[in-house]
């Protein structure tokens, strides 16, 4: 977790890069924040709280600055606190580090430097690095050699950077936890991820695990543990710095959840064609057909996982998913022939690539759907194939996720042959009914009704199962209150005790995913004075038993659930909206977590 920025050069402000990137990285974490800038000395502010704390607490005139490094926390180790936020930095005041990710064996530093005499302010993990990095120096080390050797002493994850006082180089390291570099015309960057540098280069190196960097305004080197040159590759970032905007939206949740229309047509470019009912991802071309699929994934790839796994088992491949945190190659068995897909937004889900890596030792082939292209899994896995959904920067995922369906209904088709006519016709009429059922959504009206509810219920059976249980995400995220997804059937097991007339039940009621059943367990919780809100493109059969119907346009039965997913995400939005919730920084939440 934690994002990390850095720059030095003298084309930009160095405090206004830092800032700049800092709100860009926001999403990754955002409980404090802090910066260290060199100017002869250093100067390191840091507040917690989120980025508006650190910006009251700088001073008025800026800050003069020959490079920079900055930070925002995720806690880990610690509380979120002044003391804890970072850059740290050691006792002699020479060296500013900020660390995005753990170090594990940092216990055992700690107790080795506290007998050497150092004395700690923070609970963090990271603080032991200044504190070895100060002690080479002090042994009579220079900044260089005195970071690889203290970068060399850690065990676990880091992206880590580095500034020295009286120094205008920036040092890095990397150790499965994302970094990627910058090279800028009049100086260079480096980030947790592209958007907090886009609006200054596009033209981007991606640190490998056990890579340095030296950063100088007009030199990058990068090197590896031996200290050995590597050769890199410069990649050009496509991402449009205005498409990372609210563009007059309150929210960027709100924003992206009127982008997937958008989001789902760049999905299907190039790879649906009407005419000859044919689905082609360039990408899976050397894809062999897969006996048997495993997904893993977290939160709401999870879910997307999911609906992917019932629209393979429904085409007669094996597939399951599982909880990528609970995906153990040691425990379950990896068949020959089976294809590993980690469904992963963001690509750098320390849980999802840990699976991933176990799939790949297990001998697997693996698979990426992920949307950062150059991500973690992106580069680690035998295949990848992107969502192209664009810059996703509400913690809450929403667009993602519907790309990532359609982009598993892709897969789906890919690996098992030739799709239906209706299957075809249904991608190709999504955006427009997404369109739809944004423009005539009832959900601002029904979430004022149920704002003060005690709880939420979601049900759904069949392909509506997944987004019963991301509905209940979504609201659980942004709302604080309590919600739960079952399949419907589930519902008259145990969960049924709870509801009452304070709790509103949201029924997914549509063709193709067992209608009459599903109306069956709204009957329950009607008579149980239970409110019903019908989310269908059956409006006849449910109204008698409904306070409120939301319509989605009819379609080929797989695709309904994206259409009714957008109905719940409306639903959450204006819930969090009414109670004034912080929406696209929810508490204890991050976009991108990057710890097990
Ligand atoms: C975090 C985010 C969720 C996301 C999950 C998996 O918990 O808050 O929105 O679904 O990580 O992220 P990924 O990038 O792997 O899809």
């Amino acid at each position: 977790m934690c994002g990390i920025i850095g720059y030095t050069g003298d084309g930009n402000d160095v405090l206004d890069v830092l800032m700049t990137g800092l709100s860009g990285l926001e999403y990754r974490g955002y409980d404090s924040a802090g910066i260290a800038l060199t100017n002869g000395s250093l100067s390191i502010y840091k507040r917690q709280g989120e980025l508006s704390a650190l910006e009251s607490a700088l001073p008025e005139g800026g800050l003069d600055g020959e490079a920079g490094i900055g930070h925002t926390r995720w806690s880990t180790h610690g509380p979120p606190a002044d003391v804890n936020a970072h850059p740290h930095t050691g006792p002699d005041g020479n060296v500013a580090v900020v660390h995005n990710g753990i170090i594990e064996n940092y216990r055992a530093l700690r107790e080795e430097l506290a007998a050497d005499g150092h004395v700690f302010e923070s609970d963090t993990d990271t603080e032991v690095v200044p504190h070895l990095i100060e002690r080479e120096l002090a042994a009579g080390a220079d900044p260089e050699a005195a970071f690889r050797e203290a970068v060399g002493r850690l065990e676990g994850s880091y992206a880590i950077a580095a500034v020295f006082a009286g120094s205008e180089t920036v040092y890095a390291a990397r150790n499965e936890s994302p970094l990627v570099l910058g090279l800028g015309e009049d100086g260079h960057y480096l980030a947790s991820d592209v958007p907090a540098f886009i609006e200054y280069t596009d033209r981007v190196i991606y640190l490998e695990d056990g890579e340095f960097a030296r950063l100088d305004a007009d030199e990058v080197v990068v090197t590896d543990a031996d200290g050995t040159v590597v050769e890199t590759s410069v990649e050009t970032i496509a991402w449009d710095p205005e498409d990372a905007g609210k563009s007059g939206y309150d929210h960027y949740m709100i924003k992206e959840i009127h982008e997937q229309p958008d989001a789902i047509r760049k999905c299907l470019r190039e790879r649906v064609e009407e005419m000859t009912r044919s689905i082609t991802v360039e990408e899976l071309a050397n894809l062999d057909a897969p006996e048997s699929v495993q997904f893993v994934a977290c939160g709401t790839s999870y879910h997307a996982a999911l609906y992917g796994a019932r629209l393979l088992r429904e085409r007669g491949i094996p597939a399951q998913t599982f909880l990528a945190s609970e995906y153990d190659v040691d425990e379950i068995p990896v068949p020959p022939e089976t294809l590993v897909v980690g469904v992963t937004q963001s690509g750098e889900t320390a849980d999802t690539m840990s699976a991933l890596r176990g799939a790949n030792r297990a001998g697997a082939t693996t698979l990426a759907l992920t949307n950062v292209v150059g991500s973690s899994a992106a580069r680690e896995c035998d295949h990848v194939m992107y969502i192209r959904a664009g810059p996703e920067i509400g913690v809450a995922a929403t667009k993602t996720f519907a790309s990532q369906q359609v982009a598993l209904a892709l897969l789906a088709s890919t690996v098992t042959g030739a799709p239906s006519q209706s299957f075809v016709e249904g991608l190709r009429k999504l955006p427009d009914q997404v369109r739809t059922v944004l423009d005539d959504s009832s959900a601002r009206e029904i979430a004022e009704t149920y704002e003060r509810a005690d709880a939420y219920f979601f049900i759904g059976r069949k392909y509506n199962e997944a987004v019963a249980y991301e509905g209940a995400l979504k609201m659980k995220e942004i709302t604080y209150k309590h919600a739960e997804g079952f399949a419907a059937g589930e519902l008259k097991h145990g969960p049924l005790a709870l509801v009452t007339d304070r709790t509103p039940v949201f029924a997914m009621v549509t063709q193709g995913s067992k209608p009459q059943k599903t109306l069956g367990n709204v009957k329950e919780v009607e008579a149980r004075d239970a409110p019903v809100v019908a989310v269908t493109d059956s409006r006849e059969l449910v109204e008698p038993y409904a306070d409120f119907v939301m319509e989605v346009p009819e379609t080929h039965p797989a695709f309904t659930p994206i259409l009714a997913n957008v109905q719940l995400q409306l639903i959450s939005y204006w819930v969090a909206n009414r109670l004034g919730r912080s929406i696209d920084k929810p508490r204890n939440l991050a976009k991108s977590v990057t710890v097990e």
